[in-house]
């Protein structure tokens, strides 16, 4: 017994936030953003508007595309690192405004890789054969988190939030993974001030430490060898060349990172993914957004084989194999 996606489904905040707009807020220039990152654009929540807003519209188009009722979710996994509040979780929030009331769930800390360790755990749950439908959501309302006056940080991340629908299949579905976990990589991006550690205080509101701290290089130097490897070990491991691989969905934090790892795998660049230029980086929400807009446009047909890979905060990595399924 295998698990399978069954429908996927995505939604990004209608408020869109242009190079042009950060050029007014920050020292940047468009050519710098798209040259350096591959970022055009992006989406913003709207006030008020949080992680588990988007995460229950996402809910919502899965329920409708699957023909599935909301009672019949066993298991909600949230993949996030913007959870609108530390107690309830995300995912509970999501549960009651979706109505899924035969679900548990909870939500799962992985920075940019959380989408992948939570099809990861929602695979594990379906293969116990004991969960029949689970839903498994990547989504991050980073503006949040960001200080627009800190070009280094502000210009990289977007909204959004995307998600799929897991079953039991005997046919393809997620074949591998390999995921990676190493703290010792976690002061180069991180939170200072987001839970025990340094709770709210009016010397941490001074200080900035609400928001998104970066050390670019560092991230970007380990982003770029750790996701080629381990792309192409699990090819590897699967006796699977690049040019078997139908589509790979890489992690959108930049276009750099992705063109790298696609060149290591052999992947040709009409096999690649790419829509960091529409959303930028919107953490956990990158991968499923991808897999939402490959099967809106046809990219993925029946045995078809799709690679995903992620690359950070903690930092966290990790590569998928699958091999579609029946067309959502
Ligand atoms: O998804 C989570 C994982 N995150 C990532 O994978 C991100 C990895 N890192 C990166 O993508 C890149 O390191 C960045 C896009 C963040 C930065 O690109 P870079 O080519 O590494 O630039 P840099 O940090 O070396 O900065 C080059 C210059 C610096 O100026 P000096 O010191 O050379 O005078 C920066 O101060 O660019 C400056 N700079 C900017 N200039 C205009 C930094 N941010 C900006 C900006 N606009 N927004």
């Amino acid at each position: 017994m295998k698990a399978a996606i069954t429908a996927t489904a995505r939604y990004l905040p209608e408020r869109i936030l242009t190079n042009a707009d950060l050029e007014k807020m920050v020292e940047t220039s468009d050519e710098w953003i798209r040259s350096r990152t591959g970022i055009e654009t992006r989406h913003i929540v709207a006030e008020g508007q949080a992680t588990s807003d988007m995460g229950v519209e996402v809910v919502n188009r899965i329920l409708e595309k699957s023909g599935t009722k909301p009672e019949e979710i066993d298991l909600l996994i949230m993949s996030t690192m913007t959870p609108d509040m530390c107690a309830p979780s995300t995912a509970a929030l999501i549960q009651a405004k979706a109505g899924l009331k035969n679900a548990w769930g909870f939500d799962l800390s992985a920075a940019c890789s959380a989408f992948i360790f939570g099809l990861e755990t929602g695979t594990g749950f379906i293969e116990s054969g004991k969960y029949k439908k689970i839903i498994v959501i990547g989504g991050d309302a980073m503006s949040s988190i960001l200080d627009f006056t800190d070009r280094n940080t502000c210009v990289l991340f977007g909204d959004g939030a995307g998600g799929v629908l897991l079953e039991p299949t005997r046919e393809g579905g997620i074949l591998d993974s390999i995921l990676h976990l190493d703290g010792n990589g976690g002061d180069a991006l991180k939170i200072p001030a987001s839970g025990s550690l340094n709770p709210a205080s009016h010397d941490t509101i001074e200080k900035r430490m609400h928001y998104v701290w970066q050390d670019g290089k560092t991230v970007f130097k380990f982003a770029i060898k750790r996701m080629a490897d381990v792309s192409e070990e699990i090819l590897t491991r699967n006796n699977i060349s690049g040019s078997d691989i139908k589509l790979f969905i890489p992690h959108q934090a930049n276009k750099r990172i992705i063109d790298a790892t696609a060149k290591r795998c052999g992947l040709a660049p009409e096999k690649v993914l790419i829509n960091i230029n529409r959303y930028g980086n919107t953490t956990a929400g990158t991968i499923p957004i991808g897999l939402d807009e490959a099967v809106e446009q046809g990219r993925l047909k029946k045995g078809d084989y799709l690679l995903l890979a992620s690359f950070g905060a903690g930092f966290t990595w990790g590569s998928m194999l699958i091999k579609w399924g029946e067309p959502v």
